[in-house]
């Protein structure tokens, strides 16, 4: 499942995470990578370290916290402290697959990495190429947001980012542990969750409702690990 999370953050606060990005020492983006991920990837990053990583991270975090359609979606156990991305022009990163296991920066703490996510940064009028693309079994699919837009993809997939040719493309990047390990339940109950809010807004907290609403935590019981 690939969801689109709209204005995850508002104008200023990318304003905000691009003015103090601009004054932040970027380094080789190899640092981050595995052993094949690093052979085809060509982009710089900020210190997974760095204070600028903490503060914008904190500030992602906090507005994370309160969205309905993330909440709805990856059903968070643990989301990794986000990192922060960065490709100029000529820059791109080759396909691979993420690492299914990370330690949270400088933390023994281990993630496992059910979902990815892509948070933009850089209006897409403002650079050429630089499209998140995950492939699937029946092709291609190219993404590219609106700043402050950020899109949520399996972690299980192969995916790449296509080369920039005009501009530069800033972004934030990280992982989500799920409390539901297997991207097809979530998927269930996301369709379901999203049924429920749909029937409540129509008719109100009717039988039906309260009943799905009834079926849908009974199923988040059997799946989640919490
Ligand atoms: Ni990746």
């Amino acid at each position: 499942m690939m969801v689109r999370v709209p204005a995850v953050l508002s104008p200023d606060q990318v304003a905000h995470c691009v003015d103090v990005l601009s004054r932040t020492q970027w380094v080789d983006g190899k640092v981050t990578a595995g052993a094949q991920s690093a052979q085809v990837k060509n982009n710089l990053q900020i210190p997974e370290n760095a204070p600028a990583a903490r503060e914008l991270g904190e500030i992602i975090l906090r507005a994370l916290g309160t969205n309905e359609i993330f909440t709805s979606a990856a059903l968070p156990l643990r989301v990794f402290p986000p990192l922060f991305n960065r490709y100029d022009e000529g820059m791109t990163f080759g396909t691979h697959i993420d690492n299914s296991i990370r330690f949270a920066t400088g933390t023994p703490v281990r993630f496992r990495t059910d979902l990815s996510a892509t948070l933009f940064l850089s209006p897409p009028e403002s650079y050429d190429g630089g499209e998140l693309v995950v492939e699937d079994t029946f092709g291609e699919i190219a993404v590219k947001l609106d700043a402050g837009d950020m899109v949520l993809y399996p972690g299980t997939s192969r995916h790449h980012v296509r080369a920039i040719t005009r501009g530069s493309r800033w972004a934030s990047f990280f992982w989500i542990q799920s409390m539901v390990r297997e991207d097809s339940r979530r998927a269930i109950l996301y369709d379901l969750d999203n049924a429920i809010r749909s029937l409540r807004a129509r008719d109100g907290d009717c039988a039906e409702a309260v009943q799905l609403t009834g079926v849908y935590h009974n199923l988040v019981r059997q799946w989640a690990e919490a």
